[in-house]
C-alpha cells in the first residue's frame, strides 16, 4: 500500500517537471523569421555519432587495456554522482542492435571512435596487440558496411591509454606521437580497405583544456597556463605525423581522407560598433577553433595567441613564451595536413573584452582577455553551458571558410542534451534545435562554405564525462538503470529522419506535418519508458518522500501510544 502511494505522489512532480523542461525552451525567440526552406547538394551525407568510452562499456572485457578514462571515473569525487562508464549502453555487445537504430534513422553513415586501449592495451604496438580489440572493430565496421552504412572513424576520444599516463605524463610528453603513429597505421592497415573517413582527433581542445588546464576531464592534471599549450603542441604534431603516415603509405591504395575534428563554440562581439568587442571575439575564436585549425591550414599559431601568451608570459616573469614554438621545419611539415576539416559545434557566446592582471597566474583563460557571456533569452534546455543559438552556427561555419581557404568540411558533431530528471521522449527542444542548426548550415552552405557532411550528436543518451549520466544528448533514450540498457527511440527519431530523407527542408507544409507526426509517434511510444523511468526515480522518491512519511508514522504512532497509555492508566 505504501508503495502505491509513493508512486502515486511522485508522478505529479515528474509531470510537473517535464512541463517546466519544454516551457524552458523558448525557441520561437531565437527564430526570427527567417527560415531558409530547399535542399542540400546532392551527395550530401546525413550521420550519427558516437564515441566508444561513451557507449561500450566492457572496460575490462576481451583484453581491453585500462583507460586514463576508466582510472579517472574510478576514483571517487571526479564524476557527477561517482558515475563510471564501466558498463555505459553496453554497446560492445549491442553493435547489430545499434546499427538496427541507425538504418531506422536513415543515415548514411556513422561516426564512432576505436578505444587506443581496446587494440593496444599499453599503448604500445610492439608491447602488445589485442587480437580480440581488432575483432570487435572490424566486426563492427563489416556490420555497419552489411547494412549500407559507411563508417566514420576517429582514432582518439579521449580515451589514452593509461600506461602512456603513467610512463610518459600522457600528452606532455613528446614520446606520445611515434606510439600513436604506429597505433594509426596498425588501423589503417587492418581497416584501411574498407574505412574510408578517419578522423586523427575529436575534440583537441577538450583533451588538452579539460585535461591539463582545468583537471575537470582525465587524466585530471592542473597545470595552468602551460599544460594545455603543451598537450595541444604535441596532438598537432601527432595529427600531421599520421596524416603523412597515410599520405605517403596508404593513400595511394586505399583512396581514404584523413582530417581532425575540431570543436569550437561561436563567439559574437557583444557591441558589434566595438572595436575592443569585435577583436576580443575574434581572439576568442581564435583561442578555440584556430589554435589547432591554423597551424593545420596556415602552418602556425594564431598571431593573436602568440601575441597575447608572449606578452603575458613576459610580465609575469618567464624569459620564454609558454605557448610552445614550432620550428621552420615543422611549420612547413603541419601545413596542409587536414583532408577535410571536422567541426564539431554546440553553442555561442557573446564576448566583451576584459583585461586580466598578469599578477594573477598563468592561466589559458586570462590569457585571452575577454569575458564570456549569454543572452538569457537563448533557450537553453540541458546542459548549462549549451544554450541554443542556430545563427551562431553559420557565422563559424563562414568563419573557417574564409579563415582556411575555403575547406572541405564535415559537421563532426551537433546536438542538443535535456536535463537528468525529465524522461521525456517528446523532445521538442531536440527537435527544434536540430531544425534551427541544420537550416544555419543550410545558409552557410549558400554562402558558399564546402560542408559535404553533418552528424548528429548522439545516437545514444550516454556517459557525459564528468557530468556522468546527467545529461542525455540521444536520438534514443538509455534506461541506464536496467541492466540490459534498454533504448527507446524519442520523437527526434521521426523528425531527424524526415531531413534526411528530403535532404532539407522542402517547404514550410512538409516541415510542418514532419513535426506534428514526430510528436504523435513518442505520445504512442512514451507508455513503456514510463513505467521504467518511475522505477529508476524510486532511490529519489524514497530520499524525499519516506523520510517524510516515517516521520508522520512515528508521530501518529506517538499520538496512539500516549492515548493507549493514558486509556490503560
Ligand atoms: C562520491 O564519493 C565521495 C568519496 O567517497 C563521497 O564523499 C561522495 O558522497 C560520493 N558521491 C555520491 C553522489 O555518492
Ligand atoms: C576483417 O574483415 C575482413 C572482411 O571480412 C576480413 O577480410 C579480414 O580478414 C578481417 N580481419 C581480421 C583481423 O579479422
Ligand atoms: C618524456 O618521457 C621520457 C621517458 O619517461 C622522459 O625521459 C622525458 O624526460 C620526458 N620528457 C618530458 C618533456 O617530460
Amino acid at each position: 500500500v505504501m508503495k502505491t502511494n509513493v508512486l502515486r505522489v511522485w508522478y505529479v512532480p515528474v509531470l510537473v517537471l517535464c512541463l517546466n523542461a519544454a516551457e524552458d525552451f523558448q525557441w520561437t525567440k531565437n527564430n526570427p523569421g527567417s527560415f531558409y526552406y530547399g535542399t542540400f547538394p546532392a551527395g550530401f551525407l546525413w550521420g550519427a555519432g558516437s564515441s566508444a568510452y561513451q557507449t561500450e562499456g566492457a572496460w575490462e572485457e576481451d583484453g581491453k587495456g585500462p583507460s586514463i578514462w576508466d582510472v579517472f571515473t574510478h576514483k571517487k569525487g571526479k564524476v557527477y554522482k561517482n558515475d563510471t562508464a564501466d558498463s555505459a549502453c553496453e554497446s560492445y555487445y549491442r553493435v547489430k542492435d545499434d546499427i538496427q537504430l541507425l538504418k531506422d534513422l536513415k543515415v548514411h553513415y556513422y561516426l564512432l571512435s576505436i578505444s587506443w586501449p581496446r587494440i593496444l592495451p599499453t599503448g604500445i604496438k610492439t608491447e602488445e596487440v589485442n587480437e580480440m580489440g581488432i575483432q570487435f572493430y572490424n566486426d563492427t565496421i563489416n556490420s555497419l558496411l552489411d547494412n549500407n552504412i559507411i563508417p566514420f572513424v576517429s582514432l582518439y576520444h579521449w580515451d589514452l591509454p593509461q600506461a602512456l599516463q603513467e610512463k610518459y605524463g600522457g600528452w606532455q610528453n613528446a614520446s606520445l606521437i611515434n606510439y600513436f603513429n604506429d597505433y594509426a597505421n596498425l588501423c589503417f592497415e587492418t581497416f584501411g580497405d574498407r574505412v574510408k573517413y578517419w578522423i586523427t582527433f575529436s575534440n583537441p581542445w577538450a583533451v588538452a583544456e579539460e585535461g591539463y588546464e582545468t583537471g575537470k576531464h582525465a587524466p585530471g592534471l592542473k597545470l595552468s597556463g602551460t599544460g594545455a599549450y603543451k598537450a595541444a603542441h604535441h596532438i598537432i604534431k601527432t595529427h600531421a605525423k599520421v596524416w603523412h603516415s597515410y599520405d605517403k603509405t596508404w593513400r595511394r591504395e586505399q583512396q581514404g581522407m584523413v582530417g581532425i575534428s575540431l570543436t569550437s563554440a561561436w563567439g559574437e562581439p557583444m557591441d558589434l560598433s566595438n572595436q575592443d568587442d569585435i577583436d576580443a571575439a575574434e581572439r576568442y575564436v581564435q583561442f578555440y577553433l584556430g589554435w589547432f585549425a591554423n597551424p593545420i591550414y596556415r602552418g602556425d599559431y594564431p598571431e593573436v595567441m602568440k601575441e597575447y601568451i608572449g606578452r603575458k608570459s613576459a610580465q609575469q616573469g618567464l624569459g620564454l613564451t609558454r605557448l610552445p614554438i614550432f620550428s621552420a621545419q615543422e611549420k612547413s611539415y603541419i601545413k596542409g595536413t587536414s583532408d577535410f576539416l571536422g567541426i564539431g559545434h554546440f553553442t555561442t557566446r557573446y564576448i566583451t573584452r576584459k583585461n586580466y592582471p598578469s599578477v594573477q597566474g598563468p592561466s589559458y583563460y586570462t590569457d585571452r582577455d575577454l569575458q564570456e557571456l549569454v543572452d538569457p533569452k537563448w533557450p537553453n534546455p540541458g546542459s548549462k553551458w549549451l544554450y541554443s543559438v542556430p545563427w551562431g552556427f553559420r557565422r563559424l561555419l563562414n568563419f573557417a571558410k574564409t579563415h582556411y581557404g575555403n575547406p572541405l568540411i564535415y559537421v563532426t558533431e551537433n546536438g542538443v542534451s535535456e536535463k537528468i530528471y525529465c524522461i521525456q521522449l517528446c523532445d521538442e527542444w531536440r527537435m527544434e534545435y536540430l531544425k534551427g542548426y541544420i537550416n544555419e548550415m543550410l545558409k552557410a552552405i549558400n554562402d558558399g562554405v564546402n560542408v559535404n557532411g553533418y552528424t548528429a550528436w548522439s545516437l545514444l543518451d550516454k556517459f557525459e564525462w564528468n557530468k556522468g549520466f546527467s545529461e542525455r544528448f540521444g536520438f534514443y533514450h538509455v534506461d541506464f538503470q536496467n541492466k540490459n540498457k534498454p533504448r527507446h527511440p524519442k520523437a527526434s527519431v521521426q523528425y531527424y529522419k524526415k531531413i534526411v530523407s528530403a535532404n532539407g527542408f522542402p517547404n514550410l507544409r512538409q516541415v510542418e506535418s514532419w513535426y506534428y507526426k514526430a510528436l504523435e509517434t513518442c505520445s504512442t511510444t512514451n507508455q513503456p519508458v514510463s513505467e521504467d523511468s518511475l522505477t529508476t526515480h524510486m532511490e529519489m522518491v524514497t530520499e524525499i518522500v519516506v523520510p517524510i512519511a516515517f516521520t508522520l508514522c512515528i508521530l501518529i504512532s506517538a499520538v496512539l501510544l500516549a492515548i493507549f497509555l493514558q486509556k490503560c492508566n
